[in-house]
């Protein structure tokens, strides 16, 4: 996820392109750059870090320039570096090129420019669109617009992409493919963004770009065709926002906008790797180190709160399809241990921010002592993906809200993914199991769109209980995690005293906290511990609690005993975690936004653990 910023026009580009990309700093923010066209030059100025530091490091430059485009990053491939970061510019320098997305065959395209003679100076698969597309341009002997048309064709995966050319002042050529892109119409003047927030003070006239359109803009008008040439009627919209509403993406919260993105995030985290149909699971980030983790005799996973509680989903899944002992240790605890590790162990730490302390330290320790270490990280380059033998990024975009939300089930699908690879390569799988599961999971995110749609019914539930002091959060088998996840997210961010706990523990010391005012969130969903959840279920009823149960849609016999449910579509129940969860989230943010709590800062909180 990355934001991008184009102009074309009569007024000066580059301070307009850097007020655009500071609107677009919640889409990524590890490096940033912008091209202009000045002294008859294609002209790069680009560097590691937030806008602000390009932006200092060329304050007193004169940049004077009607053209330019501009971008802020989230890395995907490359770490994030000046010479990663974007526009890159075509081999021959006559092109610049900014790209939100992912260019899923660009490891074959770049093979092949390489072996025409070209040569790259980053690891970015946006270099070698851009090469890809100049080559068409000179061997074929065509327009900028009719090359960037045939390269399309080719390339597969995600794109939003904005075009400069040198011999071209007056022209930039943008396209879609599943990377959101809005042109912006002002009086004589254009602006392409990914979303509409760098334009609403020049302009409220967009245009929406559709998959698979191109927009040629020329200084007096642009058109708008198909990938097939075919020419289309754009449809202007009038952009009725509020600028600090769509900073958000047209949502009142980080929070809420990441519980929200999750349908696409978690396709995100799955793109180019999961392909239900084959049964297949390609993971690049984990190859030297593939055999290690299937032969390993034990795994032991070293996380963080959310991070923590994804590691003990992934525990019950390793040891069901895997069958590999393992071990889930707070960080906190391990580093500061004297741990046993032997020779065969494999560590995987897991942790959205990739710069938590004490997950670190709990890397080096084990590192120390000879495991290999396999990182599920999101942010891209951070400590502890440099500090991962190997590993696979989440690709779920940058996580602003405090509370975790998206990147916990980025977590899941990508350990998901680990985990039933090394089954395959175990072979304690069976194929039918395999296709079973890689099915579903490719399903997961329209089963979330279901769970997005009961958020009425949901804020609702949360308006009963918004003044309950203490909460507990019961689950058992796949979905006891799930419980513990519940009960932080709403801790942490309405601070009502709340505690997940297995539902089989409750009869060992917290059902004598149950009377007529405890709210008990029981995850009930059907699965193989269904029958006994029912039982806990009546255990917490005869004792006058208030039972608000998550279940299975169509469900007939808990709704007649709890007094709230919220239902979630049918799901394979080592999945469950990334549909049960969705709920819950959901909850503890209404409460919080009830009780006045600001859900995005909670109180005493970071979104970098980074001190110990
Ligand atoms: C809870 C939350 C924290 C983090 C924890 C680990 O919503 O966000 O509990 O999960 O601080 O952080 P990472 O995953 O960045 O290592």
């Amino acid at each position: 996820m990355c934001g991008i910023v184009a102009y074309l026009g009569n007024q000066e580009a580059y301070p307009l392109i850097i007020k655009g990309l500071k609107r677009l700093e919640y889409r990524g923010y590890d490096s940033t750059g912008v091209s202009v066209h000045q002294d008859g030059q294609l002209q790069i100025f680009k560097k590691v870090g937030k806008v602000a530091e390009l932006e200092n490091s060329l304050a007193g430059k004169s940049l004077k320039s009607t053209i330019g485009i501009g971008h802020t990053r989230w890395a995907t491939h490359g770490e994030p570096n000046d010479i990663n970061a974007h526009p890159h510019f075509s081999s021959s320098k006559q092109l610049s090129i900014i790209h939100n997305g992912i260019i899923e065959n660009y490891n074959a395209l770049k093979k092949e420019l390489i072996s025409k003679g070209y040569s790259f100076v980053s690891e970015t698969d946006t270099e070698v669109l851009i090469t890809f597309i100049e080559d068409i341009k000179t061997h074929n002997n065509l327009s900028l617009e009719a090359a960037v048309r045939q390269a399309l064709f080719t390339i597969e995966g995600a794109y939003a992409i904005v075009i400069m050319d040198q011999d071209n002042p007056d022209q930039l050529i943008a396209a879609r493919k599943g990377s959101p892109m809005v042109l912006g119409i002002g009086k004589e003047e254009y602006f392409v963004a990914s979303d509409a927030t760098p334009i609403i003070e020049y302009t409220d006239e967009v245009v929406y770009l559709n998959d698979e359109e191109i927009a040629v803009i020329n200084r007096d008008g642009f058109k708008i065709t198909s990938i097939e040439n075919e020419e289309l009627t754009p449809y202007i919209q009038k952009v009725e926002l509020e600028l600090d509403e769509i900073e958000k993406g047209g949502y009142e919260h980080f929070m809420l906008k990441e519980i929200f993105e999750q349908p696409n995030s978690i396709a995100d985290s799955m793109r180019g790797r999961l392909d239900a149909k084959n049964s297949k699971i390609t993971l690049g980030g984990i190859r030297e180190y593939a055999d290690a983790l299937t032969e390993a005799n034990r795994i032991i996973i070293i996380a963080c709160g959310t991070s923590w509680h994804s590691g003990l989903v992934a525990e019950y899944l390793f040891e069901e399809f895997c069958r590999i002992p393992v071990e889930v240790e707070y960080a906190s605890e391990f580093r500061y241990r004297n741990p046993v590790i032997n020779k065969g162990d494999v560590v995987i730490a897991i942790s959205q921010s990739g710069e938590t302390a004490d997950t670190l330290a709990a890397i080096e320790l084990a590192k120390s002592r000879g495991a290999i270490i396999l990182g599920v990280v999101n942010v891209v380059g951070s400590s502890i993906s440099r500090a991962s033998h190997e590993g696979a990024y989440l690709h779920t975009g940058p996580e602003i809200g405090v509370a975790s939300t998206k990147a916990f089930t980025g977590q899941l699908s990508v350990l998901i993914m680990i985990i039933l690879s090394v089954a395959v390569r175990k072979k304690t799988i069976t194929d039918a199991r395999l296709k079973e599961l890689l099915t579903d999971l490719a399903c997961i995110p329209d089963k979330i769109r279901k769970v997005l749609a009961s958020n009425d019914k949901i804020e609702y539930i949360a308006s009963l209980f918004k003044d309950a002091r203490n909460f507990l959060y019961l689950g058992r088998g796949y979905n006891f995690p799930v419980a513990l996840e519940g009960a932080l997210k709403l801790k942490e961010i309405s601070y009502i005293h709340a505690e997940g706990y297995p539902a089989a523990e409750m009869k060992h010391g917290p059902i004598a906290l149950i009377d007529e005012e405890m709210p008990v969130v029981v995850i009930a969903t059907r699965d193989s511990s269904y029958d006994k959840i029912v039982s806990n279920i009546q255990e917490v009823k005869a004792r006058k609690g208030i039972v608000i149960a998550v279940v299975t849609e169509g469900d007939v016999l808990i709704p007649k005993m709890a007094d709230y449910v919220i239902e979630v579509p049918k799901c394979d129940e080592a999945l469950m975690p990334l549909v049960s969860v969705v709920p819950l989230q959901l909850l503890s943010y209404h409460i919080a936004i009830m009780r006045g709590c600001n859900v995005d800062q909670p109180r005493n909180l970071a979104k970098s653990v980074t001190v110990e």
